[in-house]
């Protein structure tokens, strides 16, 4: 049964119904899944805790509604389209049947190796079809699977072994992305010098490149499923239980683990891919994400497959072999839904319109951008040159917190409005408040963005320390959750996205914490103190601008530039790198020693003309010094 809205009137009905009884609302949809069991209760929520529970005491196997439930409709159906990075290469069509028996394969092979319901597994692998079976695997076991984006760096890699105390790694021998060929393996080998947990490794053969094989630990995939048998019954779940674990940046310290949980992801994302892209059922669609991030999880593999559609997924980058590459797979393919970020917008807008030239995009009927805001010029380049000005433009604003679109047009059926993400999804309840907490109702409002119910699909806690989920998301307005993100909404009652008002910069779309990267730049030896804000960058959104007092006796500024990136990218990986670093002689500081965060993002981007009052700081000349060393520098 599908849940799909079909009018605007539909829509609003829908969206009154899932204010007025949310829980009513819920389990209308969910009824349409196939549970083993169902709810005691559909929510619980203790806002003090906080403790949200959704389908309490439900059992079910988010795999089998996967395949299990589709198999009789459309089993020859392409479950997966897989694009290679080098165009010459072979693709791959894997039939719902298909993915089926591998992943039934593959969560053999996982039992086979001790791992058991609950056991947290790392993935850590290149956008190839192993990648989906791996999670696929655990979510049919019930081990709970840690993607970890295939760029960090092995120290950021071992920080999340360590955190979630993972059982097991997946990986491969090497990534292609784009020109260059990555030995991922030893970047494997050199994290688990430094944990302990780890048992297994099983290595998927992609680029025949050459690994060290560590005898008792690692295993090649091709021989683990040698053996193994392609049925395998799924384990019965509980609703609550941990789906996966994923590290994201924050304001504060180390990346945190965000909880999801079994049953209400599988709902949401499944409800919100349908609505939002309108899916129907020859379509084929596209996100061009990496399965490191939430949008890869959500919108890749679960909402898409959830829904029996054909999900593409593309090995490379937008611009190899060259820039019309995105353009040439939409068309292979006859893409009907595209959703990307606006930094690869921005990035092919610069290419101009000569790529463009050789492709028809006809096939297009959704195109939709996520990850940070998407300004107006990128917005109406996207909408006029790739929907051809005819495909409704989703803007999709979530978050990895949220585990599914919270914000944004359902295509064709609400209203599009350039750079807003517009209206919530039915069942989601955001709203804008000043810096007290209260609501500011009506139009022509600009505040901090919460959400003030709970929905399915929201995270439950973040691993291992509930007291910072807590902290960071429900205490700065008791009650509600707090995104983070300010908004606005228009005289029209459209929600635009402001962007984040913590310490998270937002680079590519790509969250990063500020402290993180001065945590990383600290650690050059000759590093006394740093300060890192972000400034608005053409292609990337935002860019990372670091301010350093160094002991920089006898070296040039230049060497010890280039030495302190390098530490970034050895520490956290190669998106953490600051654009421009300064070295400076002092940081502007409140008398309390706070860093005057404000006025170093307002000399980052060159808008020096109102500083605001510096009489209160600590060293007030030390601004004059910065702003002279950002001209000559
Ligand atoms: C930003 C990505 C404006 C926002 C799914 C949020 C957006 C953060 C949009 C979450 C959008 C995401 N418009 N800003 N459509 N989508 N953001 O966790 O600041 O990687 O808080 O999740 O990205 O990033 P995350």
């Amino acid at each position: 049964m599908s849940n799909k809205i079909q009018s605007l009137s539909g829509y609003i009905h829908e969206y009154q119904k899932s204010v007025n009884q949310p829980e009513k609302f819920w389990a209308r949809i969910a009824e349409s899944f196939h549970w083993h069991k169902s709810w005691d209760s559909v929510l619980k929520w203790e806002p003090q805790g906080p403790h949200v529970k959704w389908f309490e005491n439900a059992k079910l196997n988010i795999t089998e509604n996967i395949f299990e439930r589709h198999l009789f409709t459309h089993g020859d159906k392409a479950a997966i389209i897989w694009e290679p990075n080098d165009p010459n290469e072979a693709n791959k069509i894997i039939s719902y049947r298909e993915l089926f028996e591998l992943t039934c394969q593959f969560s053999n092979a996982m039992k086979a190796q001790g791992i058991e319901k609950g056991d947290r597994v790392i993935i850590y692998m290149p956008m190839i079809p192993e990648a989906a079976i791996a999670m696929l695997a655990c979510a049919r076991i019930g081990a709970v699977h840690s993607v970890v984006f295939a760029g960090f760096s092995s120290s950021a890699l071992a920080d999340r072994i360590i955190d979630c105390e993972a059982k097991m790694v997946l990986t491969s021998d090497g990534n292609f992305r784009g020109a260059k060929n990555i030995p991922v393996k030893a970047v494997v080998d050199e994290a688990l010098e430094k944990t302990t947990t780890v048992e297994t490794v099983i290595v998927c053969k992609r680029t025949n490149a050459d690994v060290q094989m560590v005898s008792g630990r690692d295993i090649w995939w091709h021989d683990a499923i040698k053996e193994e048998s392609i049925e395998h019954a799924a384990e019965s779940l509980d609703a609550e239980d941990l789906l996966f674990i994923l590290y994201t940046s924050g304001s504060t310290g180390k990346p945190k683990g965000v909880v999801h949980t079994t049953g209400g992801y599988m709902v949401y994302t499944q409800y919100s891919f349908e609505n939002v892209f309108q899916y129907a059922q020859n379509d084929v669609y596209w996100c061009t994400a990496d399965i490191g991030w939430i949008t890869g999880h959500s919108y890749i593999i679960y909402g898409p497959l959830l829904s029996g559609a054909t999900t593409l997924m593309f090995e490379g980058v937008p611009t190899y072999p060259h820039p019309g590459r995105f353009w040439e797979i939409v068309d292979k393919y006859q893409v009907n839904q595209f959703y990307t970020a606006p930094t690869a917008i921005r990035a092919l807008q610069a290419e101009g319109l000569e790529p463009l030239a050789p492709y028809k995009l006809d096939s297009l009927k959704v195109i939709g951008s996520v990850g940070e805001p998407i300004n107006e010029e990128a917005w109406h380049w996207y909408h006029d040159h790739i929907g051809k000005g005819n495909c409704p433009l989703v803007d999709t604003w979530w978050q990895t917190e949220t585990g599914g679109i919270m914000i944004s047009a359902l295509a064709g059926i609400t209203p599009n409005k350039p750079a807003h993400a517009s209206l919530p999804l039915p069942g989601i309840q955001p709203i804008i408040v000043d810096a007290e907490g209260n609501e500011l109702k009506g139009n022509n409002v600009e505040g901090n963005l919460c959400v003030k119910f709970p929905w399915p699909s929201m995270l439950r806690t973040t691993y291992g320390d509930h007291k910072r989920f807590k902290e960071t998301y429900f205490s700065a307005y008791p009650g509600m959750y707090f995104t983070g993100d300010g908004a606005k909404r228009d005289h029209d009652g459209y929600i635009r996205i402001l962007g984040r008002v913590d310490d998270v910069i937002n680079v590519s779309g790509h969250r990063m914490g500020t402290a993180e990267v001065e945590n990383a730049i600290n650690e050059h030896p000759r590093v006394i103190e740093s300060a890192v804000v972000g400034f608005p960058h053409d292609i990337k959104g935002q860019g990372i601008y670091a301010y350093v007092i160094c002991d920089a006796e006898g070296v040039t500024n230049e060497t010890l530039i280039n030495e302190i990136k390098n530490t970034v990218r050895k520490i956290i990986g190669p998106i953490a790198k600051p654009d421009a670093i300064q070295i400076v002689p002092g940081l502007p500081k409140t008398r309390s020693g706070k860093i005057m965060r404000r006025i170093l993002r307002k000399v980052a981007s060159k808008d020096i003309s109102n500083l605001g009052d510096t009489s209160t700081l600590l060293n007030p000349e030390i601004v004059e010094q910065i702003i002279i060393g950002s001209q000559i520098k």
